[in-house]
């Protein structure tokens, strides 16, 4: 009797196990069946991503990963590392152009240190909106300087959406220029980012993002400028309660491959790859909208205080930042009086 409920036992697991590794074989990530078994993968490469893994950029690097995946039967395989464990984007980035990163997707802040005519796509006060962005984004100008990452080490191979860039403090609400004086605003590693600040009477201290918040916790700085998403996902609003919306800067994002990687890849990967950055890229886009207005919702929820200046304080902000367009675009200002005519 014992001997046969044992029996019985093992064949209901034998059983089981094989009910198992046929669902787990044969399930595809999108839920759909397949009899085809998964080839292991031939190359596995890391993706660095310094936001949280619910923010939308991270949350298109995955499907960017799930994307080559599939269309790849398996055979690449990308392990997307969230929360900047990679390192901060300068670190990110000096390791993708020797190899040690696969792909990442950083701002063109710090990429605008390398190469320098990208200043052009950020420069304060230039876009009259996001469509704007996109026109320049998605036109000649956008594809043009895509082709400037000759020799870098790196290969652009989409556009991510940022939003645009505002100022929070926790000392004072920001209504006129002179209230900007003497606050220590954190900025990225960009020199046009720390003249800016300076421009408008602030005191720039270059950090890294994932830094900021207990530089501000901690008083070491007053502020930092940011778009709605990081401001309140990086919970930057919890301290610093006064938020100024004068859209100083769109910066637009780049998903890039480094070239040595790139270089490892078949035409036909290649193909692969680029589509599936660029599906990717449109995802992106949709989840950012979403967020935007919800991070926006969540910290005036919460009590944050929200200015918009004025239009004539916001043309006193404008005129003060003129003088860095000569400065930081003064070899590419064909570009940049083509990206304001397409604003027009
Ligand atoms: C945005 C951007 C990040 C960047 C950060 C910053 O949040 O998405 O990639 O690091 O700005 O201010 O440094």
């Amino acid at each position: 009797m014992r001997y046969n409920k044992t029996i019985a036992n093992k064949l209901v697991c034998l059983f089981l196990s094989a009910i198992m590794a046929v669902v787990l074989t044969g399930c595809g990530r999108n839920g759909s069946f397949s009899a085809k078994e998964e080839t292991s993968p031939e190359y596995v490469f890391t993706y660095a991503e310094n936001q949280p893994e619910d923010y939308p950029t991270t949350q298109a690097a995955y499907r960017f990963a799930e994307l080559v995946q599939e269309k790849t039967a398996g055979r690449i395989e990308i392990l997307v590392q969230a929360n900047g464990v990679l390192g901060d984007e300068k670190k990110v980035v000096e390791q993708l152009q020797y190899g040690g990163v696969d792909f990442t997707r950083v701002s063109i802040s710090p990429l605008a240190q390398i190469i320098p005519k990208l200043n052009v796509l950020q420069m304060p006060y230039l876009y009259t909106g996001r469509e704007h962005m996109w026109n320049v984004l998605n036109g000649k100008i956008g594809s043009d300087l895509m082709s400037s990452f000759d020799n870098t080490g790196m290969v652009p191979l989409s556009w991510y959406e940022a939003g645009s860039r505002n100022f929070y403090n926790f000392q004072r609400e920001i209504k006129t220029l002179e209230d900007m004086k003497g606050l220590k605003f954190r900025v990225q590693d960009s020199e046009l980012m720390v003249e800016m600040i300076q421009a408008l009477g602030g005191s720039p201290i270059t950090m890294a993002f994932t830094e900021s918040y207990s530089a501000l916790q901690k008083r070491v700085i007053d502020g930092a400028e940011n778009n709605w998403p990081s401001y309140e996902s990086a919970n930057h609003y919890e301290v610093a309660r006064y938020y100024t919306v004068d859209e100083h800067t769109r910066v637009p994002e780049l998903q890039l491959i480094s070239e040595a990687t790139w270089k490892k890849l078949s035409e036909e990967d290649k193909k692969i790859i680029t589509e599936c950055a660029l599906e990717s890229a449109e995802f992106e886009k949709q989840l950012w909208a979403v967020r935007e207005k919800a991070s926006e919702q969540k910290v005036r929820d919460a009590g944050v205080q929200v200015t918009v200046l004025s239009d004539e304080e916001a043309l006193r902000f404008q005129e003060a930042v003129k003088p860095l367009y000569e400065k930081f675009c003064g070899d590419y200002m064909d570009i940049v009086d083509a990206i304001i005519e397409a604003g027009k």
